[in-house]
């Protein structure tokens, strides 16, 4: 069993603070992932979770057990790294069977967890091989397996597919997802690719720049998105968000057009960033009237759909609406976009933080 606590967490290296206030909560068997962009902190933090680093200030609990001083040996945790280390000179099977014998488990014990192990990551054939003779991604599951292999109550994975083909990556995915129903451990999953942790994760961190974005289901995340940041990172293609003036039930945008949406923010703040989908609008040859009046950049066949990228006004980055395959606009045509009923999204331009409705 491992349920985690972080509270207040900080972590300095010398002057530098990279870590500003961590509070999380875990519950026993959830996949959590961290996501956010390089630099964030995510292993920095892991890190302090497997007791590698030191953590400046605030306090860590393993099942209601402060870990701050607790030798990571002890913690029942295994780490599989973003640079996954395999010793050169073992092959397969000792490289699994290194970690499980320092925890000092005799031999029979080692063995059939190492069998156990090698079937589930489907390494049977490949025990006596040694890591030069392996692809990237068959090593990447002797780094997994020989994590598996301690039988950690917590298992944290750091960027474990980052050297792997895009066809690859998802196999192993699949494969880290029923290993964590197999074994029925909590698990920790580190990666900056925000389809992976919507794919993967029970629960997801949204971190950015040392701190927590957002903690949430990935549909929490993607239908009420916390702040700009989070509304941005989530989602791809990405939302399109549009500064507008509120007056009334209008929302304009300057020399663009103006909309008067079904739900409005509550409140009275008058400047608001409009956020959609890609799925969330309509695009139209432009017949006048309402919407957003905008130039078509091109249009991006993709077989099930197509993707309008439209310029509006001058705003500098053009946005993505998702369409019927069929549709086909010429670059440069003039249309006009509605939102749909209950697409919009409202963040405060002064805070950048969600406002409801
Ligand atoms: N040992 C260290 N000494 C000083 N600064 C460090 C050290 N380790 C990490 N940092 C800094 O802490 C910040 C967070 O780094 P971290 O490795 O946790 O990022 P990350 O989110 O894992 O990024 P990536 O996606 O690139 O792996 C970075 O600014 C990094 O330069
Ligand atoms: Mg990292």
């Amino acid at each position: 069993m491992a349920r985690l606590s972080l509270r207040g967490i900080r972590k300095r290296f010398k002057a530098v603070e990279v870590l500003h206030g961590i509070d999380l909560d875990v519950k026993d068997r959830e996949l959590i992932v961290f996501v956010g962009p390089s630099g964030c902190g995510k292993s920095t933090l892991l890190r302090l979770i497997a007791g590698l680093d030191p953590i400046t200030e605030g306090e860590f609990l393993l099942n209601d057990q402060r870990m701050n001083e607790v030798a990571p040996s002890r913690r029942g945790i295994a780490m599989v790294f973003q640079s996954y280390a395999l010793y050169p000179h073992m092959n397969v099977y000792e490289n699994m069977a290194f970690g499980a014998r320092l925890m000092g488990l005799d031999k029979t014990e080692v063995e059939a967890r190492i069998a156990e192990a090698a079937r589930m990551l489907r390494l049977q054939e490949l025990m006596q091989r040694r890591p030069r003779e392996l692809s990237g991604g068959q090593r990447q599951r002797v780094a997994i397996g020989r994590a598996l292999v301690r039988k950690p109550q917590l298992l944290l994975l750091d960027e474990p597919l980052s050297n792997l083909d895009a066809a690859l990556r998802s196999d192993v995915r699949l494969e880290i997802a029923r290993l964590h129903r197999e074994i029925g451990g909590t698990t920790i999953y580190v990666t900056h690719d925000q389809v992976e942790a919507m794919t993967l994760a029970d629960r997801i961190v949204v971190m950015n720049g040392g701190r927590i974005e957002q903690f949430g289901s990935p549909r929490e995340l993607y239908e009420t998105p916390a702040n700009v940041f989070v509304a941005n990172f989530i989602g791809s293609p990405r939302m399109a968000m549009l500064p507008v003036e509120r007056h009334g039930n209008v929302l304009t945008a300057p020399g663009i057009g103006s909309i008067t949406p079904d739900r409005l923010p509550q409140g009275d703040e008058r400047d608001i960033l409009l956020g959609v989908r890609p799925d969330g609008m309509t695009v139209m040859p432009d017949a006048g009237g309402e919407g957003f009046a905008g130039t078509v950049v091109y249009t991006e066949y993709l077989g099930d759909s197509a993707f309008v990228y439209v310029r509006l006004g001058d705003e500098a980055a053009p946005i993505w609406v998702r369409c019927a395959p069929d549709a086909n606009f010429a670059p440069d045509t003039a249309v006009r976009l509605q939102v749909l009923p209950g697409r919009a999204h409202y963040f405060s331009r002064r805070t950048s933080e969600r406002l409801s409705v």
